[in-house]
């Protein structure tokens, strides 16, 4: 029930103000003068001020004034019975919702109140949104205006405070290590280690040995006890990147590790307790790789119970022009003044897919950033294949051929042009990579040589 503060210091207008109110189902509550109804605002919440303007020693202007500096998002109506035109537009230009003159009708002083209340309303929500926004899905360095990006900080947030374990799945450069680190620094294990390892980047032998340590002489070149990272972490968190990657020998000892929060050091027969929260990435899809036998299903189902995918760029271009401003403070540091961006990079950079999403981005920027001269980045120092706007720009399959060229000729063939042109613009997306635009194109590799001409080679 919306709640409405009615000012006069005439009894009879509050008297029929408060029973029209009431009629429309606000809770009225009157107050005699302008120092009544700002005490009153002290002990409760009101949507709604309607107050005279000619009233004893606060008048309705000085009222509305202290209200705009102390309750800024409550509405005001003012009431006149002396119409002038100049008193009416003062008391917009200070921030009056709107004014009613006396004698009013009783119609347009209703309808003023409706409007007055459904602005209260949005702008109250506005409000409600904002904190939110700002409080809740804060993670100081991940940009998320996007939806699908302010859906997983959100889940960033909520997974954060547990200990369960998290698969962070995302194409390379979408930030899944940066969110692994937003789980943890959000975590209660935040004054320990991060540890990240990166488990397609060693061979099998020497990952598990940095993983779970090994003692002197277990294998040639062991000429030291050695800890390991789970050891290491203790209390913390461990990053495994690139999961997918792990050797199945590795799997089975980490789900033992990860059941019984036991490690065992390569070469030891003694078991270690460890407390770590395991947090793991990939851009693989494990279910393929389990079809494959190349990964336990398991371990699948112990890293699957919670998932945080990220959304390529491409499918969130509202993050760019963030991000590149957030890349560019990072560069620059936080007191030099940024450059600017022409529309025309602006639009490149909002319409091009981004294969390598936010780390590409990153390139870009910094590639820019070598070359800019002035405080402004054009198209010109952006990376050749960026900039080449015809290859990406809002049509993808280019521009109509003209009608001319195919004149008398089938439509096999004309269908023909078509699809090569297409091809062709798909490829140079991918940055070249034909596996990659054969996979967006959902063809066989082979089909895609198959029809690409020749001159593309
Ligand atoms: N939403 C974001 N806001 C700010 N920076 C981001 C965001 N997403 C990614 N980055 C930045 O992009 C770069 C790549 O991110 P990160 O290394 O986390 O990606 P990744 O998914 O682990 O990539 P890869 O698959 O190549 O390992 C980092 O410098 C990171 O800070
Ligand atoms: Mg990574």
């Amino acid at each position: 029930m919306p709640r409405v503060l009615v000012v006069d210091d005439e009894p009879s207008i509050l008297s029929v103000l408060g029973t029209l109110l009431k009629a429309q189902s606000h809770e009225v509550t009157p107050a005699r003068s302008g120092e009544a109804a700002l005490a009153l605002m002290q002990q409760q919440s009101f949507d709604l001020l309607i107050s005279d303007i000619r009233m004893g020693a606060m008048d309705g202007m000085q009222l509305l004034r202290q209200v705009r500096r102390e309750h800024p998002n409550m509405a005001v109506i003012l009431l006149t019975a002396y119409g002038t035109v100049e008193t009416a537009v003062e008391a917009m230009k200070e921030g009056a919702f709107d004014y009613v003159t006396k004698p009013f009708k009783v119609d347009e002083l209703l309808i003023t109140v409706q409007r007055a209340l459904q602005y209260q309303n949005l702008l109250s929500e506005n409000v409600a949104l904002k904190e939110e926004l700002a409080g809740r899905y804060q993670f100081e360095n991940i940009v998320a205006e996007s939806v699908g990006m302010r859906k997983v900080c959100e889940m960033i947030e909520r997974v954060a405070p547990t200990d369960t374990t998290v698969l962070v799945l995302g194409e390379s450069g979408t930030g899944k290590e940066l969110v692994a680190k937003a789980i943890h620094a959000h975590s209660t294990r935040k004054t320990k280690n991060f540890l990240p390892i990166n488990c397609a980047a060693l061979p099998e032998p020497l990952l598990e040995s940095e993983m779970f340590g090994h003692v002197k002489g277990a294998f040639t070149g062991a000429t030291v006890n050695k800890e390991g990272l789970f050891e290491a972490a203790n209390g913390g968190t461990i990053f495994l990147d690139e999961i997918g990657s792990m050797p199945l020998s590795i799997q089975a000892k980490l789900l033992r590790v990860l059941q019984d929060k036991e490690v065992r050091r390569v070469g030891s027969t003694e078991n270690i307790p460890v407390n770590v929260r395991v947090l793991a990435a990939t851009n693989d899809r494990l279910e393929d790789l389990i079809a494959k036998g190349r990964f336990r299903e398991d371990l699948y189902y112990r890293f699957s119970v919670i998932t945080i995918q990220i959304p390529p760029l491409r499918e969130r271009p509202e993050d760019v022009l963030p991000l590149v401003k957030h890349i560019l403070r990072r560069e620059l540091g936080k007191d030099k003044p940024l450059p600017t961006l022409d529309p025309d990079v602006q639009r490149i950079l909002e319409s091009y897919p981004w294969p390598g999403n936010v780390r590409e981005l990153e390139n870009a920027i910094r590639h820019a950033l070598t070359f800019a001269g002035s405080n402004q980045i054009t198209k010109d120092v952006l990376p050749a294949k960026i900039a080449d706007v015809s290859i990406h720009g809002a049509t993808p399959v280019g521009p109509a051929l003209p009608f001319e060229d195919f004149r008398g000729k089938s439509l096999k063939s004309f269908l023909r042009k078509k699809e090569q042109e297409y091809l062709g613009s798909v490829i140079s997306s991918m940055g070249g990579d034909k596996e990659k635009a054969a996979k967006a194109l959902k063809i066989s590799l082979a089909t895609l040589y198959r029809k690409i001409p020749l001159d593309e080679e």
